[in-house]
Parts: C-alpha cells; structure tokens; sequence
C-alpha cells in the first residue's frame, strides 16, 4: 500500500496555503511519499491516508472556521490517526517563550471540541500580510497600524525543519 499524507489549511489571504504547499514539496523530496495538499474544506475523507498535518492562520483570535468542521466531521476518523498541527500568525512574528505560549494557547478551545484530535506536534509560525490580498477596509485600517504592518514574516527553515522532525514522528507512528 503506497502511505499517503494529508496536509489540509485554512487559510484566508492564502499565506498559510502557501505553507502547506511547501511542506508537501519537503515531505515529498525527502520521505518518497504521496503527500496531498487539501483545504480543509473540499476535504472529503479521511481513510485514504495515514497520517495528517492541519495548520491554519489566526483572525482576530480565532482558526479558519473550516477547521473546527474539518475535526468536528471526522472526529472519529482523527482518533488514532497519527496527526500534527501547524499556526500561522502575526504573533509569532517573533519566536520567543511569551509569543509561544500565547499562539498556543489559540489551541485550547479548539481542541477541547473535538478530544480525539490529539496532534504530536504542534508548529508554531510566523506569518505574513499582503495588503493586495486583503479587503481594501482592512487595508485602510492597517496602513496606519504598526502591528499589521505589510510583510512577510515566514521562516522558511523554520517550516522545513518543523516538517521533517513531524512527518518522521508522524510515519513512526504509523508504521
Ligand atoms: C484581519 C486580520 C486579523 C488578524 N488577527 C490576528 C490575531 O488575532 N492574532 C495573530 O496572531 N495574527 C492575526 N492576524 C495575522 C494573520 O494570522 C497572519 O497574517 C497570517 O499569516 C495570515 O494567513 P493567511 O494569509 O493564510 O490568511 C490577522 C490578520 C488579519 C488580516
């Protein structure tokens, strides 16, 4: 049986997709696997693959709604299924102990919804603003703030490592 990996996101300005994107192409090149790259919500099962990586941005404190339905749907399909899960956010623009344990705690809630999804791994990024992605009310709003100042503040080293040390965990597990 060829061993398959789901990477599902949520994303809405399509940073974070483009995360997902990368860490197939890792997972790919370096594991031989298949690896798909799906958002979480076209994903229509989960049986096909035996491990899973989800991961999404944060907006004013919370997940892409499609993720808390993508666990809530498959609830029983995640019990036992080998899974991580990654963030992307503004936050953890800087990777230190306080903005850690701040992104983390985004997970809270969203875990305690769904009890059988128990990732291995949690990743915790840095994320990016595009204003040619964003609405132009957003724009205008923060084009004046500092904190939501354009940039791109995704560690591409930091991903990859992150990607390798999980989906070795992750085929561990499984095998
Ligand atoms: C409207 C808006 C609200 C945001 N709220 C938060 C937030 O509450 N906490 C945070 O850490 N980052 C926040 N961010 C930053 C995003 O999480 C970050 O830019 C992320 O990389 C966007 O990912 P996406 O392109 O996949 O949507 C916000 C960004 C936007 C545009």
């Amino acid at each position: 049986m060829t061993t398959k990996m789901l990477i599902a996101y949520g994303s809405w300005a399509e940073s974070t997709k483009e995360i997902a994107v990368q860490m197939a192409e890792t997972i790919k090149k370096e594991k031989n696997i298949e690896v798909e790259v799906i958002s979480a919500k076209d994903v229509k099962e989960l049986s096909s693959y035996q491990a899973v990586i989800i991961g999404s941005s944060i907006r004013a404190g919370m997940f892409h709604s499609s993720i808390a339905r993508l666990l809530k749907k498959f609830r029983k399909e995640l019990a036992g299924k080998p899974c991580a899960f990654f963030i992307s956010c503004l936050t953890m623009k800087e990777d230190c102990q306080a903005n850690r344990e701040t992104t983390a705690a985004y997970t809270e809630k969203l875990y305690s919804k769904v009890p059988e999804f128990k990732p291995v791994e949690l990743g915790l990024f840095g994320g990016a603003v595009n204003y040619d992605k964003l609405p132009f009310l957003f724009r205008k709003m923060f084009e004046k703030s500092e904190e939501m100042a354009e940039g791109d503040f995704r560690d591409w080293n930091k991903i990859n490592q992150w990607t390798l040390d999980s989906s070795d965990k992750l085929l561990r597990q499984f095998s």
